[in-house]
């Protein structure tokens, strides 16, 4: 006899498009019980839940794939990993394994691309905020470092007179380029002339020698031609430095911004429709430099320090659900064991939830939120989603970019990583944290221990 079904006391909804409609009924929602051929119940029952899962191979390919795209259309071309993408140490030694370089935003991300043996010639150090110490060790280790702004020339200027040295330095531009909203906050703009005057500046003093410009326009740029444009700028910008001033570059760094099959909030298609693939981007790229008017034997280095769009498609969080409730306007609620603490990206991205099983029920507008006691703590907000038990296992995706190094350890203990390998071998590349972890951390002033 086959089992009755649960009672839910009914609940009255204004009817939504999307749901039931004149076109039918919701087409239902794609189970996934498996990440690269590893069945989810079992990486929950070996690792627990909340779990980040990461895809060698999704990660490999679209290293790959990026770097054949651009190496096919520029001739000398490097990828530098941008760190604070994602920094375990895991993930960043496939990059290197795959010939990348480092992209470092700050002395700590400095030491961690040292630690996995890049050499220091090979880390490109950006950002608005490099301590002196760090500084120094990067014009040391003749990395790229790319200065921000001009209290950071005159620091660079001290430390290569006080070490006898004159190191080679990039500059940091800005500008508008298509439609993206400008990141005018890093570097000198170059559509007001400041870039220019800087550059002056730079070579003025006599300390340091010009190699390199960079930009990075933003994250998520969904407009190719913004990087045609921004391409275009600085492809103009070397030729300017060459025929007026005589500075011949070696490297000249498109940054990153990418964007990956994840979906913003504000986007109506879904990432597989809107994004552009990585082929196209390169493209794009290519194209804007085409005015550079430099001899074969003198092409600068071609550096892109791609984040988002190589590692987030090669993550996926599984989180658990822990309870079903009804709201008052009627919307249904699911609990669920991770919440805005691990997964940042909730609060732009429209993030992809798919349960282990199949559903089958009637969908409706649900909100799925996290375990975290604040009102912020939002997964998704209207998602159309089947009546769900608890403990079913939800797999979010994509999530390999970001999440990890701006998970908050608040309230609750921060979640394991595991990698799968391409023949389907699974271990962790991050333990779970312990409470020791962090009290570990914490110290008790004498004056509070004495009686
Ligand atoms: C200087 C720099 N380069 C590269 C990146 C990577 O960007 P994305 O992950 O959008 O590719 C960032 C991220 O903001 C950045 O600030």
């Amino acid at each position: 006899m086959s089992e009755k079904p649960r009672y839910e006391r009914p609940s009255l909804q204004r009817h939504r498009s999307g749901a039931m409609n004149k076109m039918g009924s919701f087409p239902g929602l794609r189970s996934k019980g498996q990440i690269d051929g590893v069945a989810v119940g079992e990486l929950v029952e070996r690792y627990g839940s909340p779990v980040f899962v990461f895809s060698q191979r999704t990660l490999e390919d679209r290293i790959r794939t990026l770097r054949d795209a651009m190496r096919l259309r520029w001739p000398r071309v490097q990828l530098a990993w941008s760190y604070k993408t994602n920094y375990l140490d895991a993930i960043c030694q496939i990059h290197h394994r795959e010939g990348s370089w480092a992209e470092v935003v700050s002395g700590m991300e400095y030491e961690r691309a040292m630690r996995n043996g890049v050499p220091t010639s090979q880390i490109v150090f950006n950002g608005p905020y490099k301590d002196d110490a760090s500084l120094e060790r990067a014009l040391v280790g003749q990395s790229m470092v790319n200065l921000d702004h001009y209290d950071e020339l005159a620091a660079a200027e001290r430390i290569a007179e006080r070490l006898g040295l004159r190191p080679k330095v990039g500059i940091r531009l800005n500008m508008s380029a298509g439609s993206t909203p400008r990141w005018s906050r890093f570097g000198f703009n170059l559509d007001s002339g400041q870039a220019w005057d800087a550059v002056r500046r730079l070579l003025g003093g006599g300390k340091l020698d010009l190699a390199g410009i960079h930009c990075h326009l933003g994250t998520f740029v969904l407009d190719l031609d913004a990087y045609r444009e921004a391409a275009g700028k600085l492809a103009a910008f070397a030729n300017r430095l060459r025929d007026e001033l005589g500075v011949k570059l070696d490297w000249l760094d498109v940054g990153g911004g990418f964007a990956s099959q994840s979906r913003l909030k504000s986007q109506y298609l879904p990432g597989e429709q809107a994004t552009p693939p990585l082929s196209r981007y390169a493209e794009a790229v290519a194209d804007g430099l085409r005015g550079l008017n430099t001899p074969p034997s003198e092409m600068p280095l071609l550096i892109l320090e791609t984040g988002r769009a190589l590692v987030d498609d090669a993550g996926t969080l599984i989180t658990t659900v822990v309870a079903n409730k009804r709201l008052p306007d009627g919307r249904r609620a699911v609990v669920v064991d991770a919440g805005v603490n691990t997964l940042f990206t909730s609060f732009w991205y429209q993030h992809q939830i798919h349960p282990a099983v199949p559903l089958h029920g009637t969908p409706e507008p649900t909100v799925i939120y996290g375990p975290l006691c604040m009102n912020i703590d939002v997964v998704a907000d209207s998602l159309l989603f089947p009546p769900v038990e608890v403990g079913t296992h939800l797999l979010v995706g994509p999530v390999g970019a970001y999440n990890i190094p701006q998970s908050m350890q608040f309230i609750f203990l921060r979640p394991p990583a595991v990698l799968i390998s391409p023949r389907g071998e699974h271990g962790l590349i991050r333990r779970a944290e312990v409470l020791e972890d962090l009290v570990s951390l914490d110290r008790v002033p004498d004056w509070l221990r004495g009686e």
